[in-house]
């Protein structure tokens, strides 16, 4: 797929994977759209990139999705990319029942729910162009659950899945459809939790979920997984309760 003259959205574009994301597509030569819900983020992307176009939103609210696309579609004619990256992370315990799932914000609606959301309302549109992509970042953690993150770990599995479904559901159409599965990056993701648990490993620059991404679009390789999370794959599909066993007993 063409990596450049395009009109992408990238969801989290402010931030972390999503903000090197902004960066490699604005220097390949895109117009790039970013939203995300602190304006303080949004502005400092700006003042680092003041071509691209802003949008502050909130996704876990169906009325700012709806809102996003009207927007989008009426001032952006030539939008063809969305890049389905926004996400947060939470580690739950379930023993507490309904405390700590109910006491933070939903993994669902951010994670999951907005990724199939704006898939629907872009793809009617998207079919009306010459060539067109959906990129849905998923995890390493779709493939081996993290059960100290259960619910995140699980939007990221169904995220795989959706994308699947929808590769296949669009393959005689100008929209192609790509999973990015990033290992651990080091990003604010995890809001410190990694840090306060005494994980070592920080992972990897989001510059190079970024670069392995572009690399894979122009290839159109539909799954791009980057460094450690190929491990990841393969000991799902090879050993799974194995790697599964590994993961986990790392932490507590
Ligand atoms: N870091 C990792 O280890 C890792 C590994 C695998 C996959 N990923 C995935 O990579 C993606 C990007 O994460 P990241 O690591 O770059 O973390 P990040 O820096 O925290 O980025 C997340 C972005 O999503 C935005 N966002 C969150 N909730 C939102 C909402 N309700 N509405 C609109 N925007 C929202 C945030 O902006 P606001 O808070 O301003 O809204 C932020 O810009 C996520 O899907 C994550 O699951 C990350």
């Amino acid at each position: 797929m063409k990596t450049n003259d395009n009109t992408i959205l990238i969801t989290g574009g402010a931030t972390g994977i999503g903000f090197l994301l902004t960066e490699t597509f604005v220097n390949a030569g895109n117009e790039v759209i970013i939203c995300g819900r602190r304006d303080n983020k949004l502005d400092d992307a700006k003042k680092k990139f003041p071509q691209i176009h802003t949008i502050r939103c909130d996704l876990s609210r169906e009325e700012d999705r709806k809102s996003l696309y009207d927007h989008i579609s009426s001032n952006f004619k030539n939008i063809n990319i969305l890049i389905n990256n926004a996400g947060i992370q939470r580690m739950i315990d379930f023993k507490k029942g309904t405390i700590e799932l109910f006491a933070g914000e939903d993994e669902i609606e951010i994670n999951f729910k907005a990724y199939v959301h704006l898939s629907a309302y872009f793809i009617p549109l998207f079919l009306e162009r010459k060539e067109a992509a959906i990129i849905n970042i998923s995890s390493g953690l779709g493939f081996v659950p993290l059960a100290i993150t259960p619910v995140y770990s699980a939007t990221k599995a169904a995220i795989h899945s959706f994308s699947k479904s929808l590769r296949h559901q669009l393959r005689n159409t100008p929209i192609k459809v790509f999973e990015v599965i990033p290992p651990t990056v080091n990003t604010d993701l995890d809001k410190g939790a990694r840090d306060k648990r005494g994980q070592t490993n920080k992972g990897i620059p989001p510059s190079e979920v970024a670069k392995a991404t572009i690399n894979g679009l122009e290839k159109d390789e539909f799954e791009i997984a980057v460094g450690m999370a190929q491990n990841l794959i393969i000991g799902s599909r090879n050993n799974p309760e194995q790697i599964f066993q590994n993961i986990n007993r790392l932490v507590v």
